[in-house]
């Protein structure tokens, strides 16, 4: 589990509290958390209740350093899902941004996979090197690959049961992707079809999937154009719309406020090799 415990008061406000924190103190009075442990219901010292639980990887990624605008749960629930992403397998990503992805990914390629996410910001991947390690995503002083910097910060946690499954790089993909035999690549970037070519060599050819998450319709149509250009296939492109529904005594609705906008989401299957060229292996 994270390192982190969850207190919501009877307002439902959260705070994401590291877990040796033995007291805590909030406008509706102080919490005693000494040797109390999650999945409790306590009172503060005015009488005001409170929940201690356990924080979903959602709570914290709500509550973690961003850099960038980070993706959508419903954004990233989907990539997951359409490209198949499971159990095992190898996954590039770039850029990381703030590795709000990066941590799903991780998630879902789980113990046996692994993520290979690139940025070529060193500063952005340093903040993400911190929400990383938060959710065992990565070791305790693990390094950035291309950063000659070390991380020894005393003040690291790294997570008893972390998945330790993800490496960052500093790296512009457009230039060129190290890994071969990739499952999936995902990039969250602003010009993929710089990419596409790249990824075609990188990518296993039995399996080898693509993803791109793009705000403009136009980067969209440029994205698939290469994508064909390049003998991809099952090309298809979604956007996805959520909406809160409200439940209360008066009725049932949807919420006033919604998520607009937020990114198109492409997906595509890299082109297999020509017969002979399989035979000649
Ligand atoms: C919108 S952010 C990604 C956000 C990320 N998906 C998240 O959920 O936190 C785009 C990132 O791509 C990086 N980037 C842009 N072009 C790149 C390239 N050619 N190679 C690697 N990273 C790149 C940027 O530095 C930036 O951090």
């Amino acid at each position: 589990m994270f390192a982190y415990k969850l207190l919501v008061d009877e307002r439902g406000k959260r705070y994401l509290l590291k877990k040796d924190v033995k007291k805590f103190g909030t406008d509706l009075g102080i919490v005693d958390l000494e040797n109390v442990e999650e999945g409790v219901e306590l009172k503060s010292h005015k009488g005001h209740t409170f929940y201690l639980v356990e924080p979903t990887m959602f709570d914290i990624l709500k509550r973690m350093k961003r850099t960038v605008t980070t993706l959508l749960p419903k954004d990233i629930g989907f990539i997951i899902s359409i490209a198949g992403i499971r159990e095992g397998e190898t996954v590039v990503e770039a850029g990381t941004g703030s590795g709000a992805l990066t941590m799903y990914l991780s998630n879902a390629v789980g113990k046996t996979g692994k993520v290979i996410t690139y940025d070529i910001r060193p500063e952005f991947a340093k903040v993400a090197r911190k929400n990383l390690l938060r959710v065992g995503a990565i070791r305790k002083g693990q390094k950035i690959i291309g950063l000659d910097e070390d991380f020894d910060d005393e003040d690291e946690i790294e997570i008893e049961d972390g998945l330790f499954n993800v490496i960052q790089k500093i790296g512009d993909v457009r230039e060129k992707i190290d890994e071969k035999d990739v499952d999936v690549i995902v990039l969250d970037l602003p010009d993929p079809w710089n990419v596409v070519e790249n990824a075609k060599k990188a990518l296993n050819k039995k399996r080898g999937r693509i993803v791109t998450y793009l705000p403009y319709i136009e980067q969209v149509k440029k994205t698939v154009e290469k994508l064909k250009e390049e003998g991809f296939w099952d090309i298809h492109t979604y956007e996805l719309i959520e909406r809160e529904i409200e439940v209360s005594e008066k009725g049932v609705r949807p919420s006033t406020r919604m998520i607009g906008h937020t990114g198109y989401i492409t997906v595509a299957r890299v082109p297999p090799k020509p017969v002979d060229e399989k035979n000649e292996e």
